[in-house]
């Protein structure tokens, strides 16, 4: 394989995972909870499909009457553009269809849509779905996507890992509705943060849990390397691969973004906290801002009025009405925390002066300056979302 392939297929590693029809079901009925008609006239653009077999096209088309929709339209990405090949064969629906393409089955995408009763069965389902070539490869960033994006109201997908932040900005720019997965570390992008504090962008009703034991967990290819203890085969044979602290992102309201989080006072905490951090111990200051370090969202006081550190797992908990996001502690102004395995060196001689296993912030030298990344050795850095109490 030539150099470039090779970084292309390592970073296009996760970009072929496919998303069980349980999860989008789950998923959209919290959205449907909340607001029956959230789906009603509404056109839906699912990009970065692969509509014959995909389940979110499935989905989509099998509840199209019930949610009202207007308009289904789903496209798919040629193979040959794919950063991972896999032994491709086209679907026998294809083959048997007159307009079946022997080159274009490989180096373009394809579109389907669902509008009307074209069967003429008096419902409108998964076999009314109409569907053609597109003219280029169905690349999301393409002219040809983008004017279906314009066209459309609700953009549903599991985007190409590897081109999260494109995607997103993709619908950001066209100020879109959405309901994607993503994962966790992404909330610390700094093309996403802003969206979070902002509220214009917050998580969806599943996100980093585990359900039954098991994270998210989704189909790969045949030909997947599979690795790791969160693999396995399916009851089919289907590799199957679980996904720690993935979820998903949305700007569709939902009822579990309105939940308040149950919390104990600051002094309570202290007294009956599970963590042994907390229990018998007093709230650390950062040494550089002017913040608690909250290590656990549970562990957050009821009662403090000042800015709070916490892990960005706290996100799917976060209620807006309860809570204000103030900022993002990595990497941003002088504020980045370390926690946790933390070797500082001494910058001269480069011996390790300390390797405290606690909390701590920034170490400072002889001078009084805190030592910059150059000159020490984090092994971790922990993001913090800064948030405060609303009044
Ligand atoms: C994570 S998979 C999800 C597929 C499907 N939406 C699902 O959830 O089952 C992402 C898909 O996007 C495709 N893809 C990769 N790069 C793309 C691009 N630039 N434009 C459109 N699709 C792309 C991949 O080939 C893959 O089929």
């Amino acid at each position: 394989m030539a150099k470039s392939d090779l970084a292309k297929a390592k970073n296009g590693k996760n970009d072929e995972f496919y998303t069980q029809y349980h999860d989008i079901e789950n998923e959209i009925n919290a959205y449907l909870e909340y607001d029956p008609n959230v789906f009603k006239g509404k056109t839906i653009l699912l990009p970065c499909d692969d509509p014959e077999w995909s389940n979110f096209t499935k989905f989509f088309a099998q509840n199209f009457q019930r949610l009202k929709i207007k308009k289904l339209i789903s496209t798919s990405f040629a193979h040959e553009s794919k950063n991972i090949k896999s032994n491709y064969q086209p679907t026998l629906f294809e083959t048997n269809d007159p307009q079946f393409d022997r080159k274009k089955t490989i180096v373009n995408g394809k579109i389907f849509t669902l509008e009307k009763d074209k069967t003429g069965d008096g419902k409108i389902d998964v076999n009314d779905l109409e569907w053609q070539y597109l003219n280029g490869d169905g690349d999301f960033r393409s002219e040809e996507i983008k004017k279906l994006r314009d066209e459309s109201d609700i953009i549903i997908t599991n985007p190409p890992f590897s081109l999260f932040r494109d995607f997103l900005a993709w619908i950001v720019e066209a100020n879109k509705k959405f309901v994607i997965i993503g994962n966790m570390n992404a909330i610390t992008y700094k093309e996403v943060f802003p969206l979070i504090k902002d509220d214009k962008m917050w998580t969806g009703s599943r996100f980093n849990k585990r359900l039954n034991g098991k994270n998210m967990t989704f189909l790969v290819p045949d030909n997947y390397a599979l690795s790791g203890t969160e693999v396995e085969l399916n009851n089919e044979g289907k590799k199957m691969i679980s996904v720690a602290g993935t979820g998903w992102f949305t700007n569709l309201d939902h009822g579990i973004r309105h939940q308040f989080l149950p919390l104990m006072t600051m002094g309570d905490n202290i007294k009956f906290s599970k963590h042994k951090e907390i229990k018998g111990q007093e709230y650390k200051k950062y040494d550089n801002y002017d913040a608690i370090e909250i290590p656990y969202t549970d562990a957050i006081p009821s009662d403090y009025d000042g800015v709070m550190g916490v892990p960005i797992s706290f996100l799917p908990k976060y209620n807006h009405e309860q809570f204000e996001i103030v900022a993002l502690g990595i990497g941003e102004g002088n504020f980045t925390p370390t926690k946790k395995y933390a070797k500082f060196r001494d910058p001269k001689t480069k011996k390790i002066i300390s390797d405290k296993r606690d909390f701590l912030l920034y170490v400072k030298d002889e001078d009084g300056k805190y030592l910059t990344a150059d000159d020490y050795i984090v092994n971790k850095v922990y993001a913090r979302i800064l948030i405060k109490h609303k009044k």
